[in-house]
This record gives structure tokens, C-alpha cells and sequence, in this order.
């Protein structure tokens, strides 16, 4: 009998992680942004539920801030959360690439997909992280889902007092530029390479996957997927979820 070399039959599994240990701040005084209330459930089980809404997702790894870990596991625990989908809480660092690459190293090593998930960004649809994956399965080492601007960018050379004028130093073509979303998609390796040799400050995971010099891609976001980050972000948060609400009922 001839050798057949057969399509593996193990598929790829697929973890999140979700960074939830900032303090949020710009929202205004109050408790950590992720732990905050949308329609009266918190930010971040909404995130929990938007990432295990996939079914390729089989873990999700939430990284608390360094002294809730304990509040963030009970407030999981008291949530409905889907059954297919394991939930471990880890304590986060002092900036957001710390808090990822604690919750990497909490990964069992049976996961070859990882995602990194704003906990700021609760109502991503699942079509979106669907696609994510999708594009990370099908070989790409690193995918970010991003939408085009609908603002002109300039960029400027930085005034040192808040409210000073500030020369304008370049206006990139804005047809070329995206704004980037999250989840981002990881070939596991990859990113854990990435956390283990960048050290410059980066403000998204897919940058340090950059300055190793590998390709990223970007695949089309969705205007949901936007990050809580003022006030008026709450509010949009919610009326979001409203119409949800009603379109369900119908
Ligand atoms: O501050 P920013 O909105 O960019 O934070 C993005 C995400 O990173 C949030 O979900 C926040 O909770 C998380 N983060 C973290 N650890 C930090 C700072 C931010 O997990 N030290």
C-alpha cells in the first residue's frame, strides 16, 4: 500500500487573552474600566462573552488588575458564561504588554492561536473575532482587524504645554491608513517571541510582531468593536446594546 500523506486531523486550538488591568482612568474616577458597568453587567464579562461567542475559542485567559484577581475570578463566576469555554484569572502588570505577557505565560502549551482582546472593547460582533481566527488559521502569523478613518490625520510635532499651537509636520494619505481593533490573532509562537525580544513601549501587540520583521495583515473590523475609553463612549456602549436588545426581540 502507498504512503498517503494526510491534511493533519488535529485541529489548531484557539486561547484568548484578555488584558483588564488598567485603571481607566480617562473614563473618570471610579473602579478599574473593565470592571465597570454597561447595562448593568460589567465591561469585561461582556468581552468574556463577546470572545467565547466564537466557537473555535476554547479558553479565555483574563488578566486582572495585580490586586483583583480574586474579584474578577467571583465576578466570572457569578456571570452565565458558556460551557464549551475555560476561564483562567491571572494578575496583570504595570502596562498593557506586562499584563500580555503574563497572561501568555499562563497558557497550557496545547494552544498553537492566541488572541489579545481589549477588555475595553465589549461589544465586538463574533463574525469579527470568527474572522480573525480565520485568517490566522488559513497561515497568516499575525491579523488585525482594523477600519478605515473618517477623520484626516496630521501628524505634529508634540507641544510641550496641553493647548499650545503644534506645527504640522506630515498629513499621511488617508486612503492608506486603517485604525486598528482588537481582537488581534496571533500564531502563538509568534507573538510569544515578540513579547520575549521587544522591549520598546508599543501600544498594540501587532507592532511588536512588526519590529520582528514578520508580515502583519489586517482584515476588515467593524464599527461595534470601538474601545471604551471616555464618558461618551459609555453612552454609545449602551444605546449599542439597546438596539440589540430590540432587535432580539423581533
Ligand atoms: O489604556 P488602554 O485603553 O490602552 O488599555 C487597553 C487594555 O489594556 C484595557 O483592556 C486595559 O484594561 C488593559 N491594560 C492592562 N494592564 C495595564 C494597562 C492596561 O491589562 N497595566
Amino acid at each position: 500500500m502507498s504512503e498517503v500523506s494526510r491534511p493533519s486531523i488535529t485541529e489548531p486550538r484557539t486561547a484568548v487573552v484578555i488584558p483588564a488591568a488598567g485603571r481607566g482612568v480617562r473614563l473618570g474616577p471610579g473602579a478599574p474600566k473593565a470592571l465597570r458597568a454597561l447595562s448593568g453587567t460589567p465591561m469585561l464579562v461582556h468581552a468574556v462573552r463577546a470572545m467565547a461567542a466564537s466557537r473555535f475559542v476554547s479558553l479565555v485567559v483574563v488578566v486582572a488588575p495585580p490586586d483583583g484577581a480574586g474579584e474578577v475570578k467571583s465576578l466570572l463566576d457569578a456571570h452565565a458564561l458558556p460551557e464549551r469555554t475555560d476561564f483562567v484569572v491571572v494578575p496583570g502588570g504595570q502596562t498593557r504588554q506586562e499584563s500580555v505577557r503574563l497572561g501568555l505565560e499562563a497558557l497550557p502549551p496545547e494552544y498553537d492561536i492566541v488572541l489579545v482582546h481589549d477588555a475595553a472593547r465589549p461589544l465586538v460582533p463574533v463574525d469579527t473575532v470568527d474572522a480573525v481566527i480565520e485568517a490566522v488559521r488559513e497561515g497568516a502569523v499575525a491579523v488585525v482587524p482594523a477600519l478605515p478613518l473618517a477623520d484626516t490625520v496630521k501628524e505634529v510635532e508634540p507641544a510641550a504645554e496641553a493647548g499650545e499651537p503644534e506645527p504640522v509636520l506630515a498629513t499621511p494619505e488617508r486612503a492608506r491608513l486603517r485604525a486598528v481593533q482588537t481582537p488581534q490573532g496571533f500564531e502563538r509562537a509568534t507573538l510569544v517571541r515578540a513579547h520575549e525580544t521587544v522591549t520598546d513601549d508599543v501600544t498594540d501587540d501587532a507592532g511588536m510582531v512588526e519590529r520582528l520583521g514578520e508580515r502583519v495583515v489586517v482584515v476588515p473590523g467593524h464599527e461595534e468593536a470601538f474601545k471604551v475609553t471616555r464618558p461618551l463612549d459609555l453612552v454609545l456602549a449602551e444605546a449599542v446594546l439597546a438596539r440589540r436588545r430590540l432587535n432580539d426581540g423581533f
